[in-house]
Order: structure tokens, then sequence, then C-alpha cells
């Protein structure tokens, strides 16, 4: 890690969260593959660099050293689209700069990703991978969808203080019912409702709710209406 780069301090997040086990590395491949050899659930793997950064749909997650927080939460197994909800909640919720949520689970400001979250089921846990932009100053051009970080929007927070939210966040809200879920995340995100899209398929049209697994619903200009199950949207 280059000497300009603020250490993380693991200790100080230990005491805020005591009896969780939490690994940190200067730099790793992915914290999803750590997280994978022992994935005991409760625990947390975080790492200021990652060098082999996962995305959802086989992309990359660039993890630049200190700039980002790159965290996997192993958690116990739920049905995995209304967790992914959870989860993009979780991670707005600790963001706390009131941005939006593309479904699933993209964390949006001024309708540019600034965190992501990807989940990896592992026997009977799920591995929550989540990746918050926090002090990059700029980012490829190329892009599928523009990026931002918390410091360019005006925020400024440490990276410890976010993973503990972002922790607490994730644990409130992987213990509400499906129903809650659901009903939070219509509410969080402009995305669900009367929104025109783009599905990764080619599919347009506009959303119209989700369905009680937490699937997106998309009305085509038709009037067909088509469940997403998986793929991005984006605005049309
Ligand atoms: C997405 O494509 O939006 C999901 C990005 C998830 C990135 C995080 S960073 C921590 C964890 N380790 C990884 O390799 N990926 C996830």
């Amino acid at each position: 890690m280059p000497n300009s780069v603020l250490r993380f301090n693991v200790d100080s997040v230990r005491a805020r969260l005591p009896g969780r086990q939490i690994d940190w590395f200067d730099s790793i491949d992915s914290t999803m593959i750590e997280a994978r050899r022992d994935a005991q659930p409760g625990r947390i793997v975080g790492a200021d660099e990652q060098t082999a950064g996962m995305g959802r749909h086989g992309r990359k997650w660039i993890s630049e050293p200190g700039a980002g927080l790159y965290v996997s939460i192993v958690l116990a197994a739920k049905p995995i689209p209304v967790l992914m909800l959870a989860l993009g909640l979780a991670t707005r919720e600790a963001i706390s700069a009131g941005a939006d949520l593309r479904w699933p689970n993209d964390v949006l400001i001024s309708g540019k990703k600034c965190a992501g979250v990807l989940a990896q089921l592992e026997g009977n846990t799920v591995i929550a991978g989540i990746g918050i932009n926090v002090s990059q100053t700029e980012f490829p051009a190329d892009l599928e969808t523009p990026a931002t970080s918390l410091l360019l929007e005006g925020v400024t927070v440490a990276r410890e203080d976010l993973l503990v939210a972002l922790v607490e966040s994730v644990d409130r809200y992987t213990r509400l019912s499906a129903g809650e879920i659901l009903r939070e995340f219509a509410s969080a995100s402009s995305f669900v409702s009367g929104k025109r899209v783009r599905v990764e398929t080619g599919l347009e049209g506009v959303t119209c709710g989700l369905d009680p697994a937490g699937f997106l619903r998309v009305r085509e200009d038709n009037g067909a209406e088509t469940v997403i199950l998986a793929g991005g949207v984006r605005p049309a």
C-alpha cells in the first residue's frame, strides 16, 4: 500500500463491533475469495486494496488502494432476491447521503453509482460483497454506469465509521421480514414504479412494482408485463 494511503484502523472497528470476527488485509485478490475460505456467519473480511475485485455479471470492481470500502460479510442464507434488496438498503443507509437505489441494489448519487453489492451462495451461507467508493477523485471514462465517490459528492467519512455503520445496517435489514424489505425498498428506490427503463436483454418499458419475491415488474408499451429475474436496468 502506498505510504500516502491512510492505514485502516481495524482495532477501532473491532472495539465498536465486539464479538465479530474481522479480518483485514492490506492487499488481497478479492475479499469474496477470502470469505469463502472460512464462511462463518458473521465473519467480516475487508481490504485496503483488491487486485481482482469482482463486480456483478463477471465485471471487475476497481479497488484503488485506500480509496474505497471493500468488504465481504458472511450471512446465514436467505432467499437471494429479497436479501439483495436488503443489502442495497443497508448500504444506502450506511452512506446516509439520501442516495437512490437502482434495482436490485446499486446505490446511486446524482444518477452515478457510488456503491455496489454482490451476493454469492456458499454452502448454507451467503457472502455479501459490498464496495463503496469513498474518496476516489476519478474513474475510467468507459464505465457502463458513470461512477462517483462520496468525496466527489461532498461527503467526507472515515472508512472505519462507514464499516461500523454498514455492519449495523446489514444486521438490521437482514432481520426484517420480506414484506418489510419490499416496502422499504419501494419507498427508497425511484426505479420501482413509473420509471422508463431498458433491461440488459433489450426489453424496454415502465416499471410497475416488485413481485413478492423481490423481482422487478416492467410493463412494455404493448401492455405485456414481464418480471425481470436478472440483469441490470438503466433509465431508457
Ligand atoms: C457490483 O457489480 O455492483 C458489485 C460490486 C461488489 C464489489 C465488492 S468490493 C468487496 C467485495 N469483493 C469483491 O471482489 N467484490 C465485492
